[in-house]
């Protein structure tokens, strides 16, 4: 979901009755933030990693002394919400804990949910931390705007026990929010889980995931995601099931074959998790699309679509016949003859993945055209890509067709095929 310059491109929701509506489209903030919040709160996971890194540098510890450390691997339930447009899970805060669900967000990385200070710019039912009844709160009053594509969430930091599934980090810091803008989160959601790197953190704080990395919690440095698709199931309610997320490792249930990793474009600070677009493929026929700096990507839970740069864009949708470029709200949309079957495979180096009709058809526009799910991102904006910003951003149209495994060390991301338990990486095409 990205923090952003991008305008939000909006699409009409009458015109698109199956698609995702105007503002369930997530957008990549495509700068990283100049400014960052200097916290007055301690961060507390960032200096104990640094105590750790010297004791081993000066060889007071060896990495054998952390093998009796607990470290685990463990499932996290995910909720898919409004057919596909986000993927929340529940985490608990405070003591004694109080749950909220947040969108499992890996394009950005902040942490945050709404308190019972939200004013009226928070939907009604929206779940709020009642920060008066948890005993471990730290709180602050330094004040933090975080912006998205979809919109902005503004509030406090402070500071407290975070936990999900198994894992717990006690001195976590987030944002309380008190105003959000329209559109940001809707039904039972109450925040944001950023799995990005701290590097794009506006907080300036260790994101969650990355504490329990810092503090030799997990198996392995990663964590995994199998989400589901039901946008293309008439009879799916706001909320099914949305898959599974494994922090700390992969579960071989949900997939088959090797896991395919790429690492991140060299010299590159880990920011957002960066792969580089090597190739497109059409209907199984290869487009010509930029490389170098337009060819950066990041592989985004966050945000529902698939967002690229104008000569992507009109590559690939010049290679499908019939497609149409969509005009007014919609410009930057393209559409396409309903009754064509589409497949659209993307490789970042290694293999390539095909993304299903399923997902690239986001439901009739009129005179038997389908809107397609892939968008010029770039539209109705005057950003630069380049920089080490991404061009791209790779959502959950793409991720529904693959396992995604996130890999700290080294950076990489990696891609398998879903296993049919896991409904298969070619079950609806
Ligand atoms: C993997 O997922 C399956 C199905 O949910 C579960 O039964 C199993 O315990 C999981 N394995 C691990 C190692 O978490």
């Amino acid at each position: 979901m990205l923090p952003s310059i991008v305008a939000s491109l909006s699409l009409s929701a009458a015109l698109v009755a199956a698609a995702p509506s105007p503002n369930d489209v997530h957008h990549l903030q495509l700068a990283r933030r100049s400014i960052r919040t200097r916290s007055p709160l301690a961060d507390l996971e960032a200096y104990t990693k640094a105590k750790t890194d010297l004791q081993y540098k000066y060889g007071w510890k060896t990495h054998e002394d952390d093998v009796s450390r607990r470290q685990s691997s463990a499932d996290v339930a995910i909720t898919n919400q409004g057919g596909d447009t986000s993927y929340f899970a529940p985490v608990s805060v405070g003591t004694p804990a109080q749950v909220f669900d947040l969108v499992l967000d890996t394009g950005s990385s902040d942490l945050w949910f709404t308190t019972t200070a939200c004013d009226s710019s928070c939907p009604g039912g929206t779940p709020e931390f009642d920060t008066t009844k948890s005993t471990s709160l730290k709180p602050s009053t330094q004040a933090i705007s975080l912006k998205y594509g979809s919109g902005a969430a503004s509030g406090t930091l402070a500071q407290d026990t975070v936990t999900m599934g198994p894992f717990t980090i006690s001195n976590q810091i987030f944002v309380t929010v008190d105003t959000i803008s329209t559109g940001l989160i809707d039904g039972q959601l109450a925040g944001i889980m950023g799995l990005g790197f701290d590097s794009i953190a506006a907080t300036d704080a260790t994101p969650f995931w990355q504490a329990l990395l810092n503090a030799n919690q997990f198996t392995s440095p990663e964590f995994s995601f199998f989400i589901t698709r039901f946008g293309n199931d008439a009879k799916a309610t706001d909320e099914e099931p949305g898959g599974v997320l494994t922090l700390g490792g992969t579960n071989s249930t949900f997939y088959q074959g090797d896991i395919d990793f790429n690492d991140f474009p060299s010299g590159s600070t880990p920011s957002f998790w960066l792969q580089t677009v090597s190739a497109v493929t059409v209907n199984g026929k290869s487009v010509t699309v930029p490389g170098g700096d337009s060819a950066l990507a990041a592989i985004d839970t966050g945000t529902t679509l698939v967002g690229a740069p104008t000569a992507a864009v009109n590559a690939i949708w010049g290679a499908v016949s019939g497609s149409q470029a969509l005009s007014g709200n919609q410009a930057g949309f393209f559409s396409f003859p309903c009754s064509t079957s589409l497949t659209i495979s993307l490789a970042f180096g290694g293999k390539s993945w095909p993304i299903s009709n399923a997902d690239l058809n986001l439901g009739q526009l009129g005179a038997g055209q389908c809107l397609g799910a892939i968008f010029d991102i770039t539209e109705g904006t005057s950003v630069v890509p380049g920089s080490g910003n991404p061009s791209w951003i790779v959502g959950d149209t793409f991720l529904k067709n693959v396992y995604s495994v996130y890999r700290a060390n080294p950076p990489s991301v990696g891609f398998a095929e879903l296993s049919n338990a896991a409904g298969g990486s070619s079950g609806a095409f």
